[in-house]
């Protein structure tokens, strides 16, 4: 059985050394080691597998697609923010094309939208489902915090929603003037990144104007949700694993731990998921995933929910191997759920 917890990695022994800013604390702190994802030396040195920083591409064309990167700085938002975009070769001219927002995955530590195996995927999905798509490079904790990932989405998706009034607005993208259907909004995501789109839906069904984001859907693909009580199938080793570790790392501040509304959408105090701001969703899981059993289905949202199971894949399968079948098919309903 292929490794559960494996968010991605499968190359070879590299490790880069990203200094951040700040300056060394007096007092010793243990090192946190999350393998083989990162070791936070808890001084300001963070050391990140670098297996996958090293894939990293630059924005290049395909047959079926275009691809740019983009820097949007949004006045009175604290931060510039970078998002990689694909739009497909030929975008209809007739009528304009759904805008697919999109989170990648890595456990809200790890992961960039300018990795070769997510740039192929979101290059696919673009020239598949006729869409262009925007994948946006949020926050990493700890150069911030998970409230700084959700905010960086919240400011990214407000941003694109507001082509819709206005595109000529300051720095407005002219792909989204030009192409995108601002009435045909759709959030996605891998992993942490589907727990970002589930909560840019909650957020959506909860703005009040002028936060006016109106979504159609929203697709999680194997979304990171926790819990401390066992669901389903899950087994009692998984409160051990990797998922576990990474959200006690990224959220050191949740004091419910997993339990924490933000990674368990069942638990207490979690919003109430009818107040989803979309009428649609679908939720992929993979078989040997143990994040499967933690799907929404069960929360009593009125909308549709659509769940896929991929059989025989492990988590984030369609990032591991773009070309797959597995992938191929997971495109396909991709493609169908954004054009219904
Ligand atoms: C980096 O990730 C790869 C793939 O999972 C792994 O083989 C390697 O041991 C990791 N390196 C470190 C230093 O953890
Ligand atoms: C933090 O600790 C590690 C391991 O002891 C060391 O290699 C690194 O240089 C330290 N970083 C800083 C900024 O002091
Ligand atoms: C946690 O809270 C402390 C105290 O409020 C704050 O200094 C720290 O930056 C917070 N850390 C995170 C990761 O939010
Ligand atoms: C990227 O995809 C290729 C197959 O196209 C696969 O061999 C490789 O392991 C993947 N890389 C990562 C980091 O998942």
């Amino acid at each position: 059985m292929p490794s559960i917890a494996n968010l991605h990695l499968t190359l070879s022994l590299l490790l880069s050394i990203l200094p951040l800013l700040s300056s060394s604390s007096p007092f010793q702190q243990d090192p946190i080691r999350i393998d083989p994802y990162i070791i936070d030396y808890r001084n300001g040195t963070i050391v990140r597998n670098n297996t996958l920083h090293l894939s990293s591409v630059p924005p290049t064309n395909g047959n079926d697609f275009q691809c740019k990167d983009i820097t949007i700085n949004i006045p009175s938002y604290r931060r510039h923010l970078r998002a990689r975009v694909f739009l497909p070769a030929q975008p209809n001219s007739n009528r304009r094309i759904p805008v697919l927002v999109y989170f990648h995955g890595g456990g809200f530590c790890i992961g960039s939208p300018f990795y070769k195996n997510d740039t192929a995927y979101m290059a696919k999905v673009a020239a598949k489902a006729h869409v262009i798509a925007l994948s946006l490079d949020y926050t990493l904790y700890p150069e911030g915090t998970v409230w700084d990932s959700y905010e960086d989405a919240w400011a990214f998706l407000k941003w694109v929603v507001a082509h819709k009034f206005d595109s000529h607005l300051p720095g407005s993208d002219p792909w989204l003037a030009r192409f995108g259907d601002l009435d045909r909004v759709f959030v996605g995501g891998d992993s942490a990144g589907g727990n970002i789109a589930h909560h840019m839906a909650i957020k959506a069904g909860q703005a009040q104007l002028p936060e006016y984001v109106r979504l159609v859907g929203a697709f999680l693909a194997m979304p990171y949700f926790l819990g401390s009580s066992r669901v389903g199938l899950e087994p009692e080793t998984i409160t051990t694993s990797n998922n576990f570790k990474i959200w006690d790392y990224v959220c050191p501040n949740c004091t419910a731990g997993v339990d924490d509304p933000l990674i368990n959408p069942g638990g207490p105090g979690a919003p109430s998921l009818r107040g989803l701001g979309c009428g649609r969703m679908m939720v992929y899981v993979a078989q040997y995933d143990e994040l499967r059993e933690r799907d929404v289905k069960e929360s009593g949202w009125p909308g549709q929910v659509e769940l896929v199971e991929a059989k025989g894949q492990p988590h984030v399968f369609h990032i591991q191997d773009p070309d797959s079948l597995a992938a191929t098919n997971l495109i396909d309903d991709v493609q169908k759920f954004l054009n219904a």
